[in-house]
Parts: C-alpha cells; structure tokens; sequence
C-alpha cells in the first residue's frame, strides 16, 4: 500500500492485511478538525480500496482517541455557513463509503465527536479507564456526528438521554458492560495488542464474505427485522455465487485450511 504523508493522522500495515490509522494530533488531544477528517477520509479510502488491507484498525493516543469536534474551529460558525456547507456530514462518509470492517481501540478521552466517531465503527475496543461522553450539552449545543442515534441505540434511551442531558461521562467498563465496547483492556499495549490480533483474525477470511458480513449486521441498525432478515437472506444467497464459499466448503470437508482467492 502506498502511504501518503498526513498533517494530522499516521497510517501504517502493522500485520499483514491490517490497516492503521492513527489519529495524530496531540496538541489538541485528537480534536477533530476538518482537515483530520478529511485525511482520514482519504486515508479510509486507500485502505478500503487497496488489495492488501482487509481489515482497518483506528486508534489515537493512549492519552486521547479524539476530544471531540475542534471546538475552536465551530466557535464563530453560523447557521449559514453550518448549513450550506453541511459540517459534520463528511464524518459519515466511514460509515457510508468504507466497505471494510474498521475497528476503533479507544483510550483516554472519547468526548463529543470522538465517541461519535468511535460509535461509528464497527468494532469497539476500549482501555477500563477510557474517557467516553458526550458533552456537547455544556457548550450550549448537542451532539451533531450521530450520537444521539447511536449511542441510543446502542445503551437504551434511558440510559443515553441522562448522559446527553447532563454531558457526564462514562467509562470504558461501562462502555463494556452496557454493549458499547465488544472488550475492555487493562492496559494500552493490551489494547493495542488485542485490536491487531482481532484485525488479523478478520483479514484471515474471504474479503468477500468479510464486507457482506460487515454489510448485513450494519442494516439491522437501519431496517425493521423482517426486513433486515430477508436482506441477510438475499446476500447469504448472493454469496454461493462467490468462489470462496466453494474454497470454504470444499476445504472443510476435506479437513485443509481454506486458501481464500477473494473471489
Ligand atoms: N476542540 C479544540 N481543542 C481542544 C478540544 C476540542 N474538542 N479538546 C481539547 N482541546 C485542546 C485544548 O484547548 C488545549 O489546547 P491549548 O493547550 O491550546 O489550551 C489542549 O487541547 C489540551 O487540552 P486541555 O488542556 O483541556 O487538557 P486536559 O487534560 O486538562 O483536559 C479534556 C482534557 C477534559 C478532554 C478537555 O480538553 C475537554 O473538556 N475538551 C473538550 C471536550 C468536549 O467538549 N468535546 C465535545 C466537543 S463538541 C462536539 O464534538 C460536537 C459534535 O458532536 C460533533
């Protein structure tokens, strides 16, 4: 993969078929100003199109994974300005446009934009002690990159209308035992550690089936379950149309590891 050189993010291959980008603003703890989000978009973009990435890994610091959108960039906006330019809306485009499962590691702070960004990916992972929130309440505005659907949906209304209500934050345990992270690690390095292993866990499978698997769990955020079932149905089907679900059976019943042609 060629890498580009980036003001506000680091890319790298870690391991073999992984993907990382590393949010790298440190001064501002990660906040997220327009032009990191475009580089992240780009470099988003280089991985879902490159053959040799098949799983994404974003990260920030140990000390913050994003403090949220960059205040001091939003402070003089207008409605105007906010409106015709649509802010915020490019941020979507990891959840539109990228097609390869991306996973978050958090730890430190998560807060406003950076738990938006975080509850957009596909899998999170967390330290115990990262910092997740949404205060955008204290800044006399209200989360504008997803969160108030998101987190809803991933904690509950309950749940998620007193933590928007009054900007408290919650930690990564919390995050784990209500559903928003998939694991919790004690330390940095395990964190970081465990993120890789489930990236190349993801990038040994078919690319193919790996996106369709990405697709299909993300429309049961958006469809009524009938619905949502019997688009899962329709792609299981699609799928026997793929060499690799050959590859994969064919491998299984004569005991051999499946050597997947992404096809
Ligand atoms: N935007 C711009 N700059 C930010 C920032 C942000 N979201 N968060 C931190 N920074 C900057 C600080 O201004 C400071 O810069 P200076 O050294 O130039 O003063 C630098 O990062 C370090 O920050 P602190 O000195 O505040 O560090 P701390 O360790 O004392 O506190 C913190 C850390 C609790 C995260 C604190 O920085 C903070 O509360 N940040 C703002 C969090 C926030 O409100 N986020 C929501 C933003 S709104 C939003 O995201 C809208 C949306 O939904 C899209």
């Amino acid at each position: 993969t060629p890498f580009r050189s980036y003001e506000f993010i680091e890319t790298s291959q870690p391991r073999p078929g992984v993907g990382q980008v590393t949010l790298n603003r440190p001064k501002a703890l990660n906040a997220l100003c327009s032009p990191l989000i475009a580089e992240l978009n780009q470099a988003l973009a280089d991985f879902d199109a490159s053959p040799d990435v098949r799983a994404i890994l974003l990260t920030g610091s140990q000390k913050a994974f994003a403090a949220g959108a960059d205040i001091k960039e939003m402070a003089p906006l207008t409605f105007s300005e906010a409106y015709t330019t649509s802010f915020i809306e490019s941020w979507s485009s990891l959840t539109t446009n990228v097609k390869k499962p991306i996973i978050a590691a958090v730890s430190g702070h998560a807060l406003g934009g950076g738990c938006e960004l975080a509850l957009m990916c596909d899998v999170l992972y967390c330290t115990e002690t990262a910092n997740f929130g949404q205060p955008e309440i204290k800044l006399g505005t209200i989360p504008g990159a997803g969160g108030s659907q998101r987190l809803t949906r991933a904690i509950g209304k309950a749940r998620a209308m007193e933590l928007i209500l009054t900007g408290k934050n919650f930690t990564g345990r919390e995050a784990f035992e209500w559903g928003v992270a998939a694991r919790t690690f004690a330390t940095w390095d395990e964190l970081l550690e465990g993120s890789l292993k489930t990236a190349e866990t993801i990038a040994s499978y078919s690319k193919v089936a790996v996106m369709a698997a990405k697709e299909v769990v993300n429309k049961s955020q958006d469809l009524p379950l009938r619905d949502g079932v019997e688009y899962e149905r329709r792609v299981f089907h699609s799928l026997f149309g793929s060499n690799d679900q050959k590859v994969g059976m064919k491998a299984f019943a004569e005991k051999k590891k499946a050597e997947w042609t992404d096809n």
